[in-house]
């Protein structure tokens, strides 16, 4: 595994992107894994920089999100595909239908986890899959559990990722109880993996995933097992190492 430590979330933002960049330029037709959650933000504002700078072109970018919440509509504003759109897809020259993210609105679960695992099966697998890291080491919402779940499946979400993202929503009662999310052995046959991390409430999580036991109570903790990891830190989140 490979640490990059950064000063700052600024910085975790840059270092990030330029890694992401970086697989663009090497070939432009590659499949991304993205992610949600605060602390991607940033480095989505730099590529979008930089693709408006004429640095980079997505025309032929093809990606594949880590999840999405069951119930919610795309014209919601804390879905996965609001998210993206308004953080990546609507700034940059990414053609729509170019971009995946499992469809919150389907209620057949086994429908909709089939459909998706084919779809990114179709695309050929993943070149880079980035990663944010849950304070419960979840990852993608692979919430802790007995055992990994290999497949996109169907979670119920644990009270403390409820309670974490209910900064996004009114009310912790209107964070939805479910998710759709890439499973542990999707997310492990990406070719390269990019976490990222930032603040000093992620350095004892971030120092039981990648120093830890590997465990699926930590689900981040499998990434040990992964031969190309990257993760970009401050050094905040670096704090406990
Ligand atoms: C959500 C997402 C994860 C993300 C995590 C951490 O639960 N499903 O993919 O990594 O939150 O979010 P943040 O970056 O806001 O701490």
């Amino acid at each position: 595994m490979k640490i990059y430590k950064a000063k700052d979330y600024a910085d975790m933002s840059r270092k990030a992107a330029n890694i992401i960049s970086a697989q663009i330029i090497m070939k432009p037709e590659c499949v991304l894994g993205l992610a949600t959650g605060s602390t991607p933000v940033g480095l989505y504002k730099q590529l979008v920089e930089w693709y408006k700078k004429g640095d980079l072109d997505f025309s032929a970018v093809k990606t594949v999100n880590l999840d999405e919440y069951k119930g919610l509509s795309q014209d919601n504003d804390q879905s996965y595909y609001y998210f993206m759109h308004k953080n990546l897809f609507d700034n940059v020259n990414i053609s729509v239908e170019n971009t995946h993210i499992p469809n919150g609105m389907e209620q057949d679960s086994e429908k909709e986890c089939n459909r998706y695992s084919e779809l990114i099966k179709s695309l050929g697998g993943i070149d880079l899959q980035l990663l944010g890291i849950g304070h419960n080491g979840h990852i993608g919402f692979n919430e802790p559990s007995d055992s990994f779940e290999k497949q996109v499946h169907c979670v119920d979400l644990t009270e403390s990722t409820i309670e974490a993202n209910k900064r996004f929503f009114e009310s912790a009662e209107d964070v939805p109880r479910q998710a759709y999310t890439m499973g542990i052995k999707t997310i492990m046959q990406a070719k390269k993996i990019l976490v990222v991390a930032s603040g000093e409430d992620k350095a004892q999580i971030v120092k039981e995933a990648f120093f830890g036991h590997i465990t699926p109570y930590v689900p981040a903790s499998v990434l040990q097992l992964h031969n190309d990891v990257t993760l970009v830190a401050d050094e905040a989140a670096l704090s406990k190492i």
